[in-house]
């Protein structure tokens, strides 16, 4: 990553200082270029071979003039290829946004290209200036709550969601000692990604999987397309008030950055009042380091302040201070559900770290925090 990066400042020196700003400036146009082509599943219609835009225009109704613009100008970021004889040529890019690609690309394309997140970053300076959601300055309601007016937003977001997590769901399994044979809840599982991976390389284990309803009517076909319909429970709840799951370990990713502090109290103590003695927590987050610059997450850090409600990328103090907090650790309670089991770094893709955070309510434990750093694996 370290070189990509001083590859990308190297690219900028090669134009003038000022055409180099105005090009970023103009970077917006391929979140809505991803969608658009992704809207109309170029990369589906390309898989069979090269077309121009007049037969594209045919496949999907459009305007073959506007198209052969569109792609062109795609073409110039490397996500479609355009010959002498004017027809396009699919590429390694391009490839991602297949409709039947698990990555589900096309999906999260959609989602970040859709007119309400492109309105809440067009606010982008209203949160700096005032250190609040411009999704709900903009829209007058929460993320989530939107989607459940939009369900087909909402869909894309999911499914998108599921496909990033499908990418680090085989690092996570492997990282953390999941025991074959426990009952593992996954809690704002999203559609089941991560659960399904760990049940698949753990034979004699069952899932809950706890989601509002209109993701787990996504989550159920997916559960069953991956043979797991027996072994999962889906369980509707609401986060805020209640977890209405009895297991042995109890997930949470990616959930506490989407909320506040005091929220994430909320959900943690949720999590906490559902859990039996013997019982874990995982945590798994990006790690963001106040003073320094991560490629991956000091992004994600500002897509949560303009989209969540106070959502950020924490450092692992601050999820450490969260769970102390939520779950009374070192108060007069912590003898009895103690302790920091352990923290390990594991990575996600090629440039990502996330946190894996465990969190043991085991009365053998003892109350002194014992925290294993393990080295990111690239
Ligand atoms: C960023 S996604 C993470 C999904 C999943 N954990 C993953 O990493 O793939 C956050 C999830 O929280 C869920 N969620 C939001 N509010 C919720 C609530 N009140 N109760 C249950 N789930 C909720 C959303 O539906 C969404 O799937």
């Amino acid at each position: 990553m370290a070189l990509r990066g001083a590859l990308l400042r190297a690219a900028d020196r090669m134009l003038p200082t000022h055409a180099a700003v105005l090009e970023h400036a103009h970077h917006f146009v391929m979140a809505h270029l991803l969608a658009s082509l992704a809207e109309f599943r170029i990369a589906d219609h390309l898989a069979s071979g090269p077309k121009n835009a007049g037969q594209l225009g045919a496949l999907t109704g459009c305007d073959p003039g506007a198209l052969h613009r569109a792609l062109r100008a795609a073409a110039v970021f490397g996500v479609v290829r355009l010959d002498r004889r004017g027809r396009f040529h699919t590429t390694r890019l391009l490839r991602q946004l297949r409709s039947d690609h698990p990555g589900r690309a096309a999906d999260w394309c959609r989602y970040i290209g859709s007119g309400s997140h492109q309105a809440a970053w067009a606010a982008l300076s209203d949160s700096i200036r005032t250190g609040n959601s411009a999704f709900r300055s903009v829209h007058g309601r929460s993320t989530f709550e939107w989607f459940a007016d939009h369900p087909e937003e909402g869909r894309h977001f999911g499914a998108g969601i599921g496909g990033l997590t499908l990418a680090e769901a085989p690092l996570i399994a492997a990282a953390y000692p999941f025991p074959d044979g426990a009952v593992i809840c996954d809690v704002a599982g999203g559609t089941g990604a991560l659960l399904a991976e760990i049940l698949r390389t753990r034979c004699r284990s069952r899932g809950i999987l706890i989601e509002t309803a209109n993701v787990l009517a996504e989550a159920a076909p997916y559960l069953q397309a991956a043979g797991l319909t027996d072994r999962v429970q889906l369980a509707e709840g609401d986060i805020f008030l209640a977890v209405p799951g009895t297991a042995d370990i109890y997930l949470l990713k990616w959930v506490l950055h989407d909320w506040d502090d005091a929220t994430c109290q909320t959900i943690l103590r949720s999590v906490r009042a559902a859990m039996p003695t013997g019982a874990k927590l995982v945590v798994i987050e990006g790690v963001q380091d106040h003073n320094s610059v991560h490629p991956r997450f000091s992004v994600i850090d500002l897509q949560m302040l303009v989209v969540t409600e106070g959502g950020r990328e924490r450092f692992i103090a601050q999820l450490e201070h969260l769970i102390t907090l939520s779950f009374n650790l070192n108060s007069g309670h912590s003898s009895s559900y103690v302790n920091y089991s352990h923290i390990c770094l594991v990575a996600a893709w090629s440039t990502a770290v996330s946190l894996m955070l465990g969190v043991t309510t085991h009365p053998a434990y003892p109350p002194a925090p014992a925290v294993t750093l393990m080295a990111p694996r690239h």
